[in-house]
């Protein structure tokens, strides 16, 4: 599942210039059975198989008391893994967030991803099944996520998403350096949406780029672009405009564009 999106572009970038380093573990290695098997019906009955904590525990303590980018030689898979002592807790970095891909989780958003891209190494968990063994959340995980309000069939998709975003912000990740400080929800455009882009054809179909853009008079593009950020989030997603810190040109600008109405329509 993960070959395709870590082996393209930005990600792929950011591994070969050891920017950032991505080991991907199979729960069912730290299987001790035969048949490797990490599920089991659950307690009380019910649909749905239920993961079984060990092969977790065992995974993370192992992985995490490793340096980072260890990963289980395939010849040891199944055969030769790490000792380990499941019913005595492992001391694992402090600096490591532990973090279980879950629906019930926090809902992602741009302001947890720029803190987890401060974190050095991040543990990410994905879940299968219906549900997980209630000890992984009580003695494991530092962190539940969700990428948001839906049901996935597994963990892998969002931490996928984790990685994408998390890289991105990483120092020398994209081309060029204030790239996803600019992007929309960042910190250089506030939070806010970022406005329309325009690149060649000057005409497309009988739609030309506003001239401002063409002036070369870089204050009056930067205000141009402003006013269009204000203009896209009061059209798109007033709710975010309340964490701005507009000031009166901005208040004057949104009101001529029916900022008042906006409101009261989104509560
Ligand atoms: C079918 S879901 C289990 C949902 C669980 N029965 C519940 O109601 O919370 C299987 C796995 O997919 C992952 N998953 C599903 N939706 C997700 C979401 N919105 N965000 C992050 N991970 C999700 C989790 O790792 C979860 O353990």
């Amino acid at each position: 599942m993960f070959s395709g999106p870590f082996s393209e572009s930005i990600i792929h970038r950011a591994q070969e210039r050891n920017i950032t380093s991505i080991s991907l573990h199979n729960i069912r290695d730290y299987t001790t059975d035969r048949h490797h098997v990490c599920d089991d019906t659950p307690y009380g009955g019910g649909g749905g198989m239920t993961m079984k904590p060990e092969p977790i525990f065992r995974a993370v303590e192992t992985v995490l008391t490793r340096p980072a980018g260890w990963s289980l030689a395939p010849a040891d898979a199944y055969i030769n893994l790490p000792a380990w002592e499941s019913q005595t807790p492992v001391a694992l970095p402090l600096d490591t967030p532990i973090i279980l891909l879950s629906p019930q989780g926090r809902r992602l958003d741009q302001t947890m991803v720029a803190e987890l891209s401060k974190h050095p190494r991040l543990a990410l968990i994905c879940g299968r099944y219906e549900g997980i063994d209630e000890r992984v959340h009580s003695q494991l995980i530092t962190d539940e996520i969700s990428i948001g309000d839906y049901v996935l069939s597994g963990g892998e998709l969002a931490a996928m998403v984790i990685v994408d975003a998390v890289t991105r912000l990483l120092p020398g990740a994209l081309g060029y350096a204030l790239g996803a400080h600019q992007d929309s929800h960042s910190p250089g455009l506030g939070g806010l949406l970022e406005g329309p882009q325009y690149t060649r054809p000057p005409m497309f179909r009988g739609e030309e780029p506003p001239a401002v853009l063409l002036s070369g008079h870089h204050a009056q593009v930067g205000q141009w672009r402003h006013e269009q950020a204000l203009l896209r989030t009061l059209l798109r997603r007033p709710d975010l405009l309340h964490q701005y810190p507009l000031t009166q040109s901005d208040r004057a600008f949104l009101q001529k564009h029916g900022w008042e109405f906006s409101l009261q329509k989104s509560g």
